[in-house]
């Protein structure tokens, strides 16, 4: 089967979160598996691009409203990621630093996704499956059924998988004209609350939708921005398939980040030697139990609260134990911990900015994982916490209900709790101190979770399944 995956982000090339991951590891599994799976995404400015050699694949021209642009396909030439990797090249648009965040965003995603379809339009065969993730891509299933050039493509089936149905690339009605000649009878397979919903439009017109997690399709009924009645109404096309991690990249027993390899087998001596690496960087005491955070310093992942529920447990155990924050987003949260690193010396640290060297040694090093999202589709730092014997602490939603039992449960290794508030974060680091003191309990759970397989392959089964389904 021949399945082109669409998308904005693919590890090592280009990552703002989890999508990157998922998209950098399922079509290796995909391929691994007898597959022929791709990947497409635009060519930003990126480390990867320059350390790469690229072939040309094509050259072609399209339109945005009445903007002409000259696009370029580029192939990378050595197989390094196990797949093939086509990038998009738009000139002024697409090449730059970041991958999000521009005031044009929705003219530079709507552009690549009209790129894309105009190259494959052009092959003399078509894919199986294309298969597009979030919303910078949720065009695409329209544009393929409903606009008069890309006709050739009507037939192939298309998957929408929704990593965070919160963003969903909203646009005026003003833009419609960026959407190359449509059949306007179509109108309301684009429209969500008078506005263009990309990522509506793709739920309303892919073959199927899937969500990364199963607790989090069930959420998406009742708390999904704007679209719980869309997910309601999409019920019969929507599946919930758990990501997995990539466990070439993700092993403790060879992971390049680590100062000291471990595995199961040497997990309480084998972490205390990277924990004392992040000790003596960040000025805490190796001996009391360590706390971290890994992740985006927005409302999603509740790290509003952070700084509170932290003060809060500094104050009332006494500092017993020590807090290590990575992460950036919100300006007021940065602050907040900027702030604290002063108040709190020897007992919190916080690393404002992007380190995908220092996240490897953090989930080595740390005893606890914070997460206490809002929202989480599913989460990939608990699983990676748990392939290295970091105990996750989490709020039971979405994909970390899916993934993390409590302690207090037969065979549980996690600490769960329900609100994103002091108070239950909080207790929740105090049970953390308290089992931290019980080397048997803490070693018992590292075994089981460290145990526990996070691998590709159920999940690349169950697309298959989907997959299948779209061509019956
Ligand atoms: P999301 O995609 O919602 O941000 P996930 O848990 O799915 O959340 O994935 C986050 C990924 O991004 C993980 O690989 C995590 O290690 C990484 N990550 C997040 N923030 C940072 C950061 N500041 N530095 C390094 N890695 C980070
Ligand atoms: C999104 C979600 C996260 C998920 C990731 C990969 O960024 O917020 O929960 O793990 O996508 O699917």
């Amino acid at each position: 089967m021949e399945i082109i995956h669409v998308s904005a982000e693919c590890y090592p090339v280009a990552k703002a979160g989890g999508l990157g991951d998922v998209v950098g590891a399922l079509p290796k599994y995909q391929c691994q598996a007898g597959h022929i799976a791709k990947v497409v995404m635009p060519m930003y400015r990126t480390k990867f691009l320059y350390e790469s050699e690229w072939t040309v694949d094509f050259k072609g021209q399209a339109n945005l409203g009445n903007w002409f642009f000259d696009f370029t396909i580029i192939k990378e030439s050595n197989n390094k990621l196990g797949f093939d990797l086509f990038l998009v090249d738009i000139n002024g648009l697409l090449d730059r630093q970041k991958i999000y965040g521009y005031d044009d965003d929705a003219e530079r995603f709507t552009a690549f996704q009209i790129a894309v379809l105009n190259w494959m339009n052009h092959w003399e065969h078509q894919p199986d499956i294309v298969h597009c993730h979030d919303h910078h891509t949720g065009l695409l299933p329209f544009m393929m059924q409903y606009c008069y050039d890309f006709g050739r493509l009507r037939n192939v089936p298309t998957v929408v998988t929704i990593h965070n149905g919160q963003y969903q690339g909203w646009m005026g009605w003003d833009k419609s004209r960026y959407i190359p000649r449509w059949d306007l009878w179509k109108r309301g397979m684009l429209d969500w609350a008078d506005m263009i919903n990309p990522l509506a439009s793709a739920v309303k017109c892919a073959s199927k939708v899937t969500t990364v997690s199963w607790s989090y399709l069930a959420e998406l009924r009742s708390n999904a921005n704007g679209l719980e009645k869309l997910f309601e109404y999409e019920q019969g096309k929507c599946v919930g398939i758990l990501n997995g991690i990539d466990n070439e990249v993700w092993d403790p027993a060879t992971d390049k980040y680590l100062v000291h390899h471990f595995s199961v087998k040497d997990v309480t001596a084998g972490k205390q030697k990277n924990k004392e690496e992040l000790c003596r960087r960040f000025g805490f005491d190796s001996k009391k139990p360590l706390f971290v955070f890994i992740g985006r310093l927005v409302g999603e992942k509740a790290a509003d609260v952070l700084p509170d529920a932290i003060r809060t447990s500094i104050f009332y155990s006494q500092g017993s134990a020590s807090f290590l924050v990575l992460g950036s987003g919100e300006t007021n949260v940065e602050w907040a911990f900027q702030q604290m690193k002063h108040e709190y010396e020897g007992i919190f640290n916080a690393v404002i900015g992007y380190d995908e060297t220092l996240s490897h040694l953090m989930y080595a090093g740390a005893d606890f994982l914070l997460m206490p999202s809002r929202v989480e589709p599913c989460g990939l730092n608990q699983m990676y916490a748990m392939r290295y014997g970091t105990v996750p602490v989490v709020r039971s939603t979405g994909g970390l209900q899916d993934t993390v039992t409590d302690m207090g449960d037969a065979d549980g290794f996690g600490i769960r709790f329900n609100n994103a508030s002091v108070e239950d974060i909080g207790y929740s680091i105090h049970r953390g101190t308290a089992v931290y003191s019980d080397a048997q309990q803490m070693k018992a759970m590292r075994t089981r979770m460290m145990q526990i397989d996070h691998s590709w392959e159920s999940a690349m089964e169950a697309y298959q399944a989907v997959y299948s389904a779209c061509l019956e």
